[in-house]
Protein backbone atom coordinates (compact mmCIF):
# COMPACT_ATOMS: atom_id res chain seq x y z
CA UNK A 1 0.00 0.00 0.00
CA UNK A 2 2.93 2.71 0.90
CA UNK A 3 4.94 1.51 -2.18
CA UNK A 4 2.30 1.90 -4.56
CA UNK A 5 1.32 5.09 -2.80
CA UNK A 6 5.50 6.86 -3.27
CA UNK A 7 5.21 5.15 -6.44
CA UNK A 8 2.00 6.83 -7.38
CA UNK A 9 3.58 10.22 -6.18
CA UNK A 10 6.85 9.91 -7.54
CA UNK A 11 5.39 8.98 -11.11
CA UNK A 12 3.11 12.14 -10.96
CA UNK A 13 5.80 14.68 -9.89
CA UNK A 14 7.86 13.61 -12.70
CA UNK A 15 5.34 13.11 -14.81
CA UNK A 16 4.39 16.83 -14.42
CA UNK A 17 8.12 17.99 -14.23
CA UNK A 18 8.53 16.32 -17.78
CA UNK A 19 5.45 18.73 -18.97
CA UNK A 20 7.25 21.47 -17.34
CA UNK A 21 10.26 20.92 -19.62
CA UNK A 22 8.76 20.28 -22.90
CA UNK A 23 6.73 23.65 -22.12
CA UNK A 24 10.19 25.16 -21.43
CA UNK A 25 11.89 23.77 -25.00
CA UNK A 26 8.87 25.42 -26.46
CA UNK A 27 9.02 28.63 -25.09
CA UNK A 28 12.92 28.63 -26.02
CA UNK A 29 13.06 27.10 -29.08
CA UNK A 30 11.78 30.50 -31.06
CA UNK A 31 14.25 31.70 -34.23
CA UNK A 32 17.13 34.20 -33.36
CA UNK A 33 17.62 31.40 -30.52
CA UNK A 34 21.33 31.94 -29.87
CA UNK A 35 23.75 32.09 -26.79
CA UNK A 36 23.03 31.74 -23.40
CA UNK A 37 19.15 30.73 -24.22
CA UNK A 38 20.82 27.57 -26.26
CA UNK A 39 22.68 26.75 -23.43
CA UNK A 40 19.74 26.57 -21.34
CA UNK A 41 17.98 24.43 -23.70
CA UNK A 42 20.86 21.75 -24.23
CA UNK A 43 20.46 21.70 -20.51
CA UNK A 44 16.72 21.18 -20.15
CA UNK A 45 16.97 18.57 -23.24
CA UNK A 46 19.02 16.51 -20.87
CA UNK A 47 16.49 17.10 -18.08
CA UNK A 48 14.13 15.93 -20.71
CA UNK A 49 15.93 12.50 -20.99
CA UNK A 50 17.10 12.22 -17.88
CA UNK A 51 12.97 12.47 -16.69
CA UNK A 52 11.87 10.05 -19.50
CA UNK A 53 14.18 7.43 -17.84
CA UNK A 54 12.83 7.48 -14.00
CA UNK A 55 9.18 7.60 -15.71
CA UNK A 56 9.81 4.47 -17.33
CA UNK A 57 11.59 3.17 -13.93
CA UNK A 58 9.01 4.57 -11.66
CA UNK A 59 6.25 3.10 -14.65
CA UNK A 60 7.63 -0.51 -14.13
CA UNK A 61 7.78 -0.11 -10.43
CA UNK A 62 4.01 0.61 -11.26
CA UNK A 63 3.36 -1.56 -12.79
CA UNK A 64 5.19 -4.82 -10.86
CA UNK A 65 4.52 -3.39 -7.49
CA UNK A 66 1.49 -1.53 -7.37
CA UNK A 67 -1.74 -2.96 -6.05
CA UNK A 68 -3.65 -4.03 -8.94
CA UNK A 69 -0.49 -6.64 -10.27
CA UNK A 70 1.27 -6.53 -13.47
CA UNK A 71 -1.32 -9.26 -14.77
CA UNK A 72 -3.88 -6.17 -14.97
CA UNK A 73 -1.48 -4.09 -17.13
CA UNK A 74 -0.47 -6.50 -19.54
CA UNK A 75 -3.71 -7.53 -20.90
CA UNK A 76 -5.15 -3.84 -20.72
CA UNK A 77 -5.74 -2.59 -24.07
CA UNK A 78 -5.33 1.10 -22.73
CA UNK A 79 -1.95 0.80 -20.86
CA UNK A 80 -0.31 -0.65 -24.74
CA UNK A 81 -1.77 2.36 -26.03
CA UNK A 82 -0.38 4.98 -23.54
CA UNK A 83 3.01 2.98 -23.88
CA UNK A 84 2.75 3.67 -27.95
CA UNK A 85 2.05 7.19 -26.69
CA UNK A 86 5.22 7.36 -24.69
CA UNK A 87 7.54 5.95 -26.92
CA UNK A 88 5.96 7.61 -29.59
CA UNK A 89 6.84 11.34 -28.02
CA UNK A 90 10.13 9.57 -27.07
CA UNK A 91 10.87 9.10 -30.98
CA UNK A 92 9.78 12.16 -31.80
CA UNK A 93 12.57 14.14 -29.58
CA UNK A 94 14.87 12.14 -30.85
CA UNK A 95 15.77 14.66 -34.24
CA UNK A 96 15.74 17.72 -31.79
CA UNK A 97 17.85 16.40 -29.45
CA UNK A 98 20.46 15.78 -32.27
CA UNK A 99 20.44 18.79 -33.72
CA UNK A 100 20.27 20.77 -30.14
CA UNK A 101 23.79 18.58 -29.48
CA UNK A 102 25.04 19.65 -33.08
CA UNK A 103 23.91 23.46 -32.04
CA UNK A 104 25.27 23.08 -28.79
CA UNK A 105 29.08 22.25 -30.49
CA UNK A 106 28.95 24.77 -32.53
CA UNK A 107 27.73 27.40 -29.73
CA UNK A 108 30.95 26.32 -27.40
CA UNK A 109 32.15 29.93 -27.70
CA UNK A 110 28.66 31.24 -26.67
CA UNK A 111 28.06 33.57 -29.83
CA UNK A 112 26.14 30.95 -32.22
CA UNK A 113 22.90 32.03 -33.49
CA UNK A 114 20.67 28.89 -34.91
CA UNK A 115 19.53 29.44 -38.29
CA UNK A 116 15.65 30.26 -38.31
CA UNK A 117 14.88 27.67 -40.99
CA UNK A 118 16.24 24.94 -38.28
CA UNK A 119 14.23 26.34 -35.54
CA UNK A 120 10.97 26.13 -37.91
CA UNK A 121 12.08 22.08 -39.03
CA UNK A 122 12.56 21.04 -35.21
CA UNK A 123 9.43 23.52 -33.58
CA UNK A 124 7.35 21.09 -35.96
CA UNK A 125 8.47 17.31 -33.78
CA UNK A 126 8.11 20.00 -31.14
CA UNK A 127 4.56 20.41 -31.58
CA UNK A 128 3.87 16.85 -32.82
CA UNK A 129 5.52 15.40 -28.99
CA UNK A 130 2.66 17.87 -27.66
CA UNK A 131 0.11 16.62 -29.32
CA UNK A 132 1.23 13.14 -28.64
CA UNK A 133 2.02 13.63 -24.84
CA UNK A 134 -1.61 14.77 -24.80
CA UNK A 135 -2.87 11.29 -25.22
CA UNK A 136 -1.17 9.85 -22.98
CA UNK A 137 -3.05 11.25 -19.81
CA UNK A 138 -5.90 10.12 -21.45
CA UNK A 139 -4.94 6.56 -21.49
CA UNK A 140 -3.80 6.93 -18.17
CA UNK A 141 -6.85 7.41 -17.16
CA UNK A 142 -8.75 4.65 -19.27
CA UNK A 143 -5.75 2.20 -18.11
CA UNK A 144 -6.46 2.99 -14.43
CA UNK A 145 -10.35 1.98 -15.00
CA UNK A 146 -9.97 -1.28 -17.07
C1 LIG B 1 5.02 10.92 -19.76
C2 LIG B 1 4.59 9.71 -19.57
C3 LIG B 1 3.47 9.35 -18.63
C4 LIG B 1 2.38 10.09 -18.23
C5 LIG B 1 1.98 11.50 -18.65
C6 LIG B 1 1.63 9.26 -17.32
C7 LIG B 1 0.47 9.66 -16.67
C8 LIG B 1 -0.22 8.92 -15.75
C9 LIG B 1 -1.38 9.33 -15.01
C10 LIG B 1 -2.07 10.71 -15.15
C11 LIG B 1 -1.77 8.31 -14.21
C12 LIG B 1 -2.97 8.29 -13.27
C13 LIG B 1 -4.15 7.60 -13.92
C14 LIG B 1 -5.38 7.59 -13.02
O1 LIG B 1 -5.28 7.13 -11.88
O2 LIG B 1 -6.46 8.02 -13.48
C15 LIG B 1 -0.83 7.23 -14.42
C16 LIG B 1 -0.88 6.02 -13.79
C17 LIG B 1 -0.03 4.95 -14.05
N1 LIG B 1 1.03 4.94 -14.93
FE1 LIG B 1 1.68 6.49 -16.04
N2 LIG B 1 2.27 8.05 -17.20
C18 LIG B 1 3.40 8.07 -17.98
C19 LIG B 1 4.31 7.04 -18.19
C20 LIG B 1 4.19 5.77 -17.67
C21 LIG B 1 5.04 4.64 -17.99
C22 LIG B 1 6.24 4.70 -18.94
C23 LIG B 1 4.55 3.56 -17.29
C24 LIG B 1 4.99 2.12 -17.28
C25 LIG B 1 6.06 1.64 -17.81
C26 LIG B 1 3.41 4.00 -16.53
C27 LIG B 1 2.65 3.24 -15.67
C28 LIG B 1 1.58 3.67 -14.91
C29 LIG B 1 0.85 2.84 -13.97
C30 LIG B 1 1.13 1.38 -13.66
C31 LIG B 1 -0.16 3.64 -13.42
C32 LIG B 1 -1.21 3.22 -12.38
C33 LIG B 1 -2.58 3.06 -13.01
C34 LIG B 1 -3.58 2.46 -12.04
O3 LIG B 1 -3.91 3.09 -11.04
O4 LIG B 1 -4.01 1.32 -12.30
N3 LIG B 1 3.21 5.35 -16.79
N4 LIG B 1 0.09 7.62 -15.38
Amino acid sequence: MLTDLLLAILHHLLVFQLAGVLAGEFVLMRNGLSGRNLKVLAHIDRMYGLLALAIIAIGVGRVIFGLKGWEYYVTNGAFWAKMAAFAGVGILSIRPTMRILKWSRANAGGDHTVPDVEIVAMRRFLKAEVAVFALIPIFAAMMARG
